[in-house]
């Protein structure tokens, strides 16, 4: 079974869907360890009331990112992890350490990327008039938000939506989303190949998830 290693910020709900997930028999993993980077993180509390060995490293504590970036990957291997789960990580990352974990790092973000990366996903899919919204789960590269896409779901932005109401409904989506995606990398159906995702064949028609309303 394949060691993974999930890193949080907060309130880590999608570390709790992929917990659930595990628990449901649906997600074949060994949870090695929650690590977050801040000791305040709602989702360490979560981890360790499921018997998970939780870590935090404060990013405060460091002078710059490759010295914080470095401890982390130092207290990440203790674990040997086959792959790193960012969910809801909020640190820009450097590039040594995304190459450390190259084709082993997937990230999970609040857009249909390429479009809006970075914070405010949802007040900002608003801002443009979108019609289509959703979410994406990526192999991480140096670039923030962005990388080789995996698995995305579409909902509709209905009339009246507020940030709020978009952020709830995407959640859901990516709660679904995402143990999806650490399962087939878990099965090895999933792997980063020359910078491009390798899908198993069967699987290609299931990497976009689509609300009932888009149908
Ligand atoms: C999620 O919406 C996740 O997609 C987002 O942070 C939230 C964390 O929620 N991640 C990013 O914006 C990464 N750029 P959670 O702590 O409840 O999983």
């Amino acid at each position: 079974m394949k060691n993974i290693v999930i890193l949080i910020s907060g309130r880590g709900s999608n570390m709790e869907a992929l917990i659930a997930a595990r628990d449901a028999g649906n997600l074949p993993v060994n949870i090695a360890a929650v690590i977050s980077n801040r000791p305040d993180a709602k989702g360490l509390e979560t981890a360790a009331k499921a018997g998970i060995v939780t870590h935090y490293i404060d990013h405060k504590g460091f002078a710059g990112r490759e010295a914080f970036d470095a401890a982390l990957a130092e207290c990440i291997d203790m674990f040997s992890p086959d792959l790193v789960v960012l969910a809801g990580f909020m640190r820009i990352l450097t590039e040594g350490f995304v190459r450390h974990y190259e084709g082993r790092l997937l990230n999970i973000h609040p857009s249909l990327l390429p479009s809006f990366p970075g914070l405010h996903t949802h007040q900002r899919a608003l801002e443009e008039g979108v019609r289509i919204h959703g979410c994406t789960v990526h192999f991480v590269t140096a670039e923030l938000d962005h990388g080789p896409v995996v698995i995305q779901a579409a909902i509709p932005v209905l009339d009246g939506d507020t940030e709020e109401s978009l952020a709830a409904r995407i959640l859901r989506q990516e709660h679904k989303v995402y143990p999806q995606a650490v399962r087939w990398f878990a099965e090895d159906k999933l792997s980063l190949v020359d910078g491009k995702v390798r899908l198993a064949a069967d699987l290609r028609d299931d990497t976009v998830l689509i609300a009932p309303e888009l149908r």
